[in-house]
């Protein structure tokens, strides 16, 4: 497994983005930003993290990451957040932030593996006025709140 940036169509990546966000109308509108790098195997592409700038300098979000299903639990995801760390601190980044539902125990479990500290709960991010169908549940959590993660990019 290896991986690279991206500079191909971003719609092949769909269903790989479509992992990652219930929401269609969410991943139209950031799907093209960015820059995305890709964990490949055998010439296809398994993985995926989207890194977009934030309005504070020095600040970049891990806007979209995903491994494709059977290829889950591997080590593919932590290699693809090491990937995003590594390019994070040559572009001068000090600090990189990451969201996801507060419902998702798994990838509570997965950012703090991966160093990331929780920062900030939005409630009710989730729903439909963002474009999430009503009444969606993780794992028997209503999927509503979200958790906002940072990682100093200075801390190993
Ligand atoms: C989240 C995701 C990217 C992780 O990638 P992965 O290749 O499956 O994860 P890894 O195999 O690299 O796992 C790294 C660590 O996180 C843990 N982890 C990963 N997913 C987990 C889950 N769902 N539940 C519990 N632990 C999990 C692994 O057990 C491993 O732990 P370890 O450090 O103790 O060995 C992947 O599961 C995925 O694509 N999920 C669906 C899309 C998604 O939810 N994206 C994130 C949206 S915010």
């Amino acid at each position: 497994m290896h991986i690279e940036r991206y500079d191909g169509d971003r719609d092949a990546l769909l269903p790989l983005f479509a992992l990652a966000d219930d929401s269609p109308t969410q991943i139209v509108s950031y799907i093209r930003v960015g820059e995305v790098l890709v964990a490949c195997e055998g010439g296809e592409v398994i993985g995926h993290a989207q890194i977009v700038e934030t309005g504070d300098a020095g600040t970049f979000e891990l806007k979209s990451v995903a491994v494709t299903q059977a290829l889950q639990g591997e080590g593919v995801g932590r290699a693809l957040v090491a990937a995003v760390i590594r390019r994070c601190r040559e572009r001068n980044g000090r600090r990189l932030i990451v969201s996801t539902a507060t419902a998702d125990i798994g990838n509570l479990r997965f950012y703090q593996r991966q160093g990331f500290r929780m920062c900030r709960i939005v409630q009710d991010a989730f729903g439909p006025s963002t474009g999430y169908p009503e009444g969606l549940l993780v794992d028997g959590i209503p999927l509503r709140d979200q958790v906002v993660f940072e990682r100093d990019l200075g801390a190993d």
